[in-house]
């Protein structure tokens, strides 16, 4: 249901394991909400009925599944997750901030699971009607130190090391192919630098919104 998308804003945070891309989506949702705007949060796997149904299984299967058929049920809930809410809250001029998108699916699946980028941002731009952010903030942390932090525990938690490495390189590698749609941010830094540095980038879009004054 792709439509026209004036005043609206798609931002989106990706980054490996406890890269805190919560926290700063919450910040920037409070940020923006004192600025006067509408934000809404939203995460992926997941964010209507049909899609946290297939989050639960994809990320606690009753038995091991095949990396075609991760790929395929990551798409499945991105095609309802978009077609669902986030092309309505665009329609209306809202900001959408998610937790992860199109680009986890390109890391995880697609580079470190090596069913190739290529394939698998074929497969989202079919299940998305090609819905692309307006801006994703990857939080970049060596994964050492991520999943040190990370807490949920989720399946993909205990791939190997190196699988980690291929999803940072492929967030970084996504990232430098179109700077004008990415920001990269060290995730070391403090909570507050970063969240200002988020806002800043998130500002100049929103006054590009407003166009010239
Ligand atoms: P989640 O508990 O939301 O982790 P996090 O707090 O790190 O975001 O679990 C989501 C997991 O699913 C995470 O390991 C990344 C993975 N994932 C994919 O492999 N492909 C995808 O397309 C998406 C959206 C997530």
């Amino acid at each position: 249901m792709p439509s026209t998308r004036h005043n609206s804003l798609f931002i989106v945070f990706e980054g490996g394991e406890g890269a805190g891309k919560s926290t700063q989506a919450s910040l920037l949702a409070e940020r923006l909400h004192l600025a006067g705007s509408r934000p809404v949060r939203t995460r992926e796997p997941g964010g209507t009925p049909v899609a946290e149904a297939i989050r639960e299984l994809v990320l606690n299967p009753p038995a091991p599944m095949s990396d075609r058929c991760e790929a395929l049920l990551f798409a499945a809930a991105r095609a309802d997750h978009a077609h669902q809410f986030i092309y309505p809250h665009l329609a209306v001029g809202e900001v959408v901030i998610s937790d992860r998108y199109l680009d986890s699916s390109l890391a995880y699946q697609g580079a470190a699971r090596g069913l190739t980028v290529a394939d698998v941002a074929e497969l989202s731009g079919w299940a998305t009607e090609n819905l692309v952010p307006d801006l994703t903030i990857v939080l970049d942390v060596d994964p050492r130190r991520g999943l040190a932090r990370a807490q949920d525990g989720n399946r993909m938690e205990s791939e190997a090391m190196a699988f980690h490495d291929a999803v940072r390189d492929a967030f970084l590698a996504l990232a430098g192919r179109e700077p004008h749609r990415y920001l990269v941010l060290d995730a070391d830094q403090p909570i507050n630098v970063i969240a200002e540095a988020v806002w800043t980038a998130v500002s100049e879009r929103l006054l590009d919104l407003a166009g010239p004054r």
